[in-house]
């Protein structure tokens, strides 16, 4: 097997930049060079105040502890391409928009251009590997452009190596991960490959957490663990819905289930609804291969874990309106958080985008604040879910505010999109003051301690309880 001494990631996004930042901080012997065609994105990994392109709680710290020295971002794809031994293919793979398999396949153009690249400027053999989430069989396409675009002498081992990082804990996750997934051929030349990347991770995870499968079995498994994760919020989900018309509370079911050891308690929070850029876009990809397999019942199955989810969002929108005497137009409301969980600074898919379009359409008045997602993405989101009216009229209805206080002064509701810890330390009794009585909490995250709230006179709704009812 090859002993990599230099690394290239194509995509600093949040997949490339935290993963390949985490292996030049554990493997000081490796130069790992990250590059992007974003300009401004490439200047953020190398603003001299670290004020990085993503947030990610120990990110910047571990850029601190390597860049300059072993670890670089640069927009010269093609050096970067050149001078390594092993490339991680980390761009982004979204659900594509138009054409065949709209809105449900993923959108491999990007993992196309990259690979093309690499095909034209590799002038020695390369390990070539997916980050990207991509459809299974995808490494085979990859494969195909590779060999048919080479130089004499160049060869090309292919291997899939998913990334299983949640955003908002991927230091702490890529630091001990469950899990390294390495996919191959079964051919020698693959498990040396193979055996190259493992090296290369073996420098932090334990060898026995490294495992080494077949490609299509490694491709497929990122899908499979997506779309189980998935499956399980949109399961209580769908039990939380049951609490409310019954009088159970979503909380205790959960925990009762999540004794079982069968089951277990992780991934059983009820709330508004799963967001982020992974969940929908890789249950509709396997969506789409089960079609393709014809395999209709099976792409059925899955296809329900994302309807339920866009139910979820829809019944808590209506659950608000209804209990705030069916209209909310001309009423101030204070969404409290606009990521799409907690400690990260992505809106991608975020419930709180879902829930500010329909209180659009009703006309209410919008208070947003989040603590980390800046106030351009705010707007670039608010215009994306409403192509239908131009931004100034959006921002006749919305303000950004730089505080929750801010947000909730004057407010008839607050709605609680995103988790934030600092939501559950907000001065309660304060808020209570400021607003117009009723006053009415929603909690969408059961974030909050609803039996305080309601002592000091709110109006609380939760998910998966009845109203008003603690
Ligand atoms: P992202 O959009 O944040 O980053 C992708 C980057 O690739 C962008 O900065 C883009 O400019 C760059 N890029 C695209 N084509 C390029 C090219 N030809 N040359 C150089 N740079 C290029 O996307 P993110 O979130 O990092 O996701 C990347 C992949 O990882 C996706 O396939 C995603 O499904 C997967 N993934 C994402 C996770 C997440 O939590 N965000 C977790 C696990 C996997």
């Amino acid at each position: 097997p090859v002993q990599v001494t230099k690394i290239c990631c194509i995509g600093a996004g949040y997949v490339g930049g935290p993963t390949c930042a985490v292996i030049a901080l554990k493997c000081p012997h490796i130069q790992v060079t990250i590059v992007d065609l974003s300009q401004p994105r490439i200047d953020a990994w190398n603003s001299e105040d670290f004020e990085l392109p993503i947030y990610e709680p120990g990110l910047v710290d571990v850029v601190k502890g390597c860049r300059g020295r072993n670890l670089f971002f640069s927009t010269d794809v093609d050096k970067g391409i050149k001078e390594a031994d092993l490339i991680f293919v980390s761009v982004n793979t979204p659900t594509k928009k138009s054409g065949v398999g709209a809105g449900y396949a993923a959108d491999l153009n990007y993992v196309e251009l990259a690979t093309r690249q690499i095909a034209s400027v590799a002038e020695s053999s390369k390990i070539v590997v997916e980050k990207s989430t991509v459809p299974c069989r995808t490494a085979e396409s990859m494969r195909t452009i590779l060999e048919a675009n080479s130089k004499p002498g160049c060869r090309f081992d292919i291997l899939s190596n998913p990334e299983f990082l949640a955003e908002g804990t991927a230091i702490s996750d890529l630091f001990t991960p469950d899990r390294v997934l390495i996919g191959s051929l079964q051919t020698q030349e693959g498990k040396d490959a193979c055996q190259s990347l493992a090296e290369v991770y073996s420098n932090w995870v334990p060898r026995e957490r490294i495992l080494t499968v077949g490609l299509w079995s490694s491709e497929l498994s990122k899908l499979a663990a997506n779309a189980m994760l998935a499956q399980r919020i949109s399961s209580v989900n769908a039990l939380s819905a049951i609490c409310e018309a019954t009088g159970a509370n979503i909380d205790e079911v959960a925990g009762a289930v999540g004794f079982d050891s069968r089951v277990g308690p992780k991934f059983l929070k009820a709330s508004v609804g799963f967001g982020g850029s992974c969940f929908q876009k890789d249950i509709l990809n396997l969506v789409y291969l089960s079609e393709s397999l014809h395999l209709p019942e099976v792409a059925a199955y899955w296809r329900q874990v994302v309807d339920l989810n866009e139910y979820q969002k829809r019944r808590f929108g209506k659950r608000i309106v209804d209990t705030m005497f069916n209209t909310i137009t001309g009423k101030r409301i204070a969404v409290l958080g606009f990521a799409f969980k907690a400690d990260t600074g992505d809106t991608r898919e975020s419930a709180a985008i879902t829930l500010i379009r329909d209180f659009l359409s009703e006309r209410a008045r919008i208070n947003v604040y989040d603590p980390k997602v800046p106030e351009s993405q705010i707007w670039l989101d608010l215009e994306e879910a409403r192509p239908d009216i131009k931004l100034d009229a959006i921002q006749k209805q919305v303000s950004i505010c730089q505080s929750a206080m801010e947000a909730c002064a004057d407010a008839e509701a607050i709605v609680i999109a995103t988790e934030w810890k600092e939501f559950k330390e907000i001065d309660w009794e304060a808020v209570y003051a400021n607003m117009k009585k009723p006053a009415f909490v929603f909690d969408g995250r059961l974030l909050l301690d609803a039996a305080a709230l309601t002592k000091i006179g709110f109006k609380v709704t939760t998910i998966g309880r009845p109203s008003h009812i603690v």
